[in-house]
Order: structure tokens, then sequence, then C-alpha cells
């Protein structure tokens, strides 16, 4: 057996015992490397004569082309069993126990907002939605808020730096109004709207956050009045507070896309708790001996300046809106103390104050229905 069949042998035979990827890649440079044994083989058929040469050249090439491939060969076993091994190493258990009971909760404002959804869908209201981000234009010009106008001051208003596409200014909504215009101008006349959202204004304490939520109302229709405006109110308090003995007094007020505007106070009775403390419990007039009235809403009708904005016509068409914080109505039904809270994220208060994603309010079924 002449040097290239020993050579092949033992190559082949070390490079399909190599044990792992560095054992192979030694035997790569011992073979085939610049100074390696099928390297120096290939280097003495310059000094042969042209007869060794035609005899010896084949068999040369020839054994480099089997180490190589028993070399690729051997490397595609180790790579695969690497791969293996890290594959049962790192497998997940899902077999692992789910838990007892679901811990997700519905948070008491999107519970609030599914309870308004619920009562005015029942009255023949849809719900509609608008951009956060809003323009000058929509949040202040078409509510009858001109640009000088002192009210868009008392707004505390998050602005961007950024130019609005009609030149005005971007900013994130102080309230749910601009949804009225956007219903209008989209859709027409007749409207029958809730607009539930999230508002921001800059400003922070135990009653107020920095991001907090609105619900907004809007009826447009022929021959609306203030009558209708009342009994709507009425109607939709008292399924949202479950109880009928709820009253409410309009006082004469201004909001800038109203006129006339009316801010409605609810009557409510003072109870001692079980605490032993006095607790404002919502019913009866707030004329009665140990009674008060509690500011709830701000509302009236439609300025007409805002549905001839909106693309209406004012003679033709008439209609009321209310606007009314959402967490607001939920502290009053459910009792929380501290708006912060809502937005902590604290799952003990969310544990407490959440309900079962079974817990689906229903006309039927009643929408406060506690889990
Ligand atoms: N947009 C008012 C606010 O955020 C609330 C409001 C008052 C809305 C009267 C209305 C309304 O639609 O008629 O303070």
């Amino acid at each position: 057996m002449g040097e290239v069949e020993t050579l092949e042998g033992a190559a082949v035979a070390r490079i399909g015992a190599a044990e792992d990827l560095a054992a192979l890649e030694a035997l790569r440079v011992e073979y085939l490397g610049k100074q390696g044994s099928i390297s120096g083989l290939l280097k003495t058929l310059g000094s042969m004569s042209p007869e060794e040469r035609e005899t010896e050249g084949p068999k040369i090439h020839a054994l480099r082309e089997k180490v190589q491939a028993a070399l690729t060969a051997r490397k595609d076993v180790l790579e695969s069993a690497a791969l293996d091994a890290r594959l049962a190493a790192e497998t997940l258990d899902l077999s692992l126990p789910a838990p007892d009971a679901p811990k997700g909760s519905v948070h008491p404002v999107s519970q609030v907002m599914d309870e308004l959804a619920e009562i005015f869908a029942d009255m023949g209201f849809a719900v509609a939605t608008g951009p956060e981000i809003e323009d000058d234009w929509y949040n202040f010009t078409a509510l009858n808020m001109p640009e000088s106008h002192p009210a868009r001051a008392m707004h505390d208003t998050f602005y961007f730096p950024d130019t609005a596409p009609q030149g005005g200014r971007m900013l994130l909504r102080t309230h749910t109004s601009p949804v009225q215009v956007r219903t209008m101008k989209a859709g027409g006349a007749p409207v029958r709207i809730i607009a539930p959202g999230r508002v921001y204004r800059s400003d922070s304490d135990a009653t107020h956050t920095p991001m907090f939520h609105q619900v907004e109302g809007l009826v447009i229709d022929k021959g609306i009045h203030l009558g209708h405006l009342k009994w709507t109110l009425e109607t939709f308090l008292k399924a949202f507070f479950e109880r009928d003995d709820i009253v409410l007094r309009l006082r004469p007020s201004y909001f800038p896309f109203t006129e006339p505007s009316v801010e409605v106070d609810v009557g409510f009775a003072i109870e001692n708790g079980p605490d032993g403390k006095g607790r404002r419990v919502l019913g009866g007039s707030g004329d009665e001996p140990g009674h008060g009235w509690m500011e709830l809403l701000g509302s009236g009708m439609v300025n007409r300046k805002v549905i001839e904005m909106s693309g209406l016509d004012p003679d033709q068409w008439q209609g009321f809106a209310f606007g009314v914080g959402v967490d607001r109505l939920a502290m009053l039904k459910y009792g929380m103390d501290d708006l912060r809270a809502f937005f902590d994220g604290d799952v003990r208060w969310l544990k407490h104050y959440g309900f079962s994603a079974f817990d689906q309010p229903t006309l039927s079924a009643g929408v406060g229905a506690r889990a």
C-alpha cells in the first residue's frame, strides 16, 4: 500500500471518531491546513517527473476530496447532535399547573363604560369614538372656543410641537366634546350617540389625574328641547345607580358649546357608614333635611354655532349634549375615594374593585351586579 492509501485510511478513521467540533477542526488543520500533510503531498507534485505526476496527481487530489468529504459528513453529524442536545436541555415544561382561578379582573372604568353603552343602547344611542390626539380646531374652535377664548386657558392643555394639517396646533384632547363635531361632520343628522374615552389635562391631585375618562352624549334631531335632555339624564342615572329615587336639579351655567347651558346636580342623603362616619348616598331631593345637592355633569342645548361649524343647518336641526367624568361615576357608584389609585395598577386595588370577566352588564340582569 502506498503512502496515499495509508494516509487515507488513517485520516478517514480518525475523522469518523472525532468527538466534538473542536477535535474535528484540529484534524482539518492537520490534514488540509497550510502546513497539513495532504497539502505537503500536493506540494511534492512540482518536483515529480511528468509520468510520476500523471499517476500520483489524481491519487493525491482524490485523497484530498475524500478527506474533505469525511470532514463535512462528520461535521453534520456533530452539529445535529449538538442541536438535539440543546433542544433537549432547553425544553419548556408545558405541563406546569394552571392557576386555580383566573387572575385578572375588569377595571372599574371598563366596567362602567360597558354599563353606559348598555344603558344608552336601550335608548337608541350608538357608541362613537374619536382620536385622542386632536387638533385645536376640533377640540376648541369648532366648539365655539376661538383662539382668544378664555376657556382654552382653563383646560390645562398638553400641546404637541407639531402643526396640524389645517395650520392649527396638535394636542391631547382635553374633553370628549370634539367627538360631537366629528360625528355630525361624518354622518350628518339625526344623531344619537355617546362617546366614551380618555381625555388629558395637566393637573394632578386626589381628584384630578393627567389622564382621565369622560363620556359625551349628543342628540341632534328636529324639535329637541331641554325636556328631552332632563328625561334622558334622569333615565340614565336611575338605571346607572339602580335607584328610582334619583332627583336632578338643573342649574343655569355656561359652556361655550351649549346655549343655554345647565349644570346638573343630583340629590344625596347623608347616611352613617359601617365605620360610623357619615357618607353621601345618592337619592332623594337635596332640599330635604339632612340632604344636599352634588354637582354631577355639564350639559345644555347644542350652540347653533357648533351645529353650523359641524356642517348642519341650525334652523333645521337642534339638540342637546352632556359630558360627565366616567371615573367620577365609578367612584360614586362603587365607593372609591382617591382617583389616583385608578391608574396605579396596584393588584390589591384591582382585586378589590375589579370585576369578573363574566360579569357582563345587561339591563335584564342588572348593570351593577357584583361578582
Ligand atoms: N366638555 C366639558 C368639559 O370637559 C363637559 C361638557 C359640558 C360637555 C357641557 C358637554 C356639555 O357636552 O354640553 O368640561
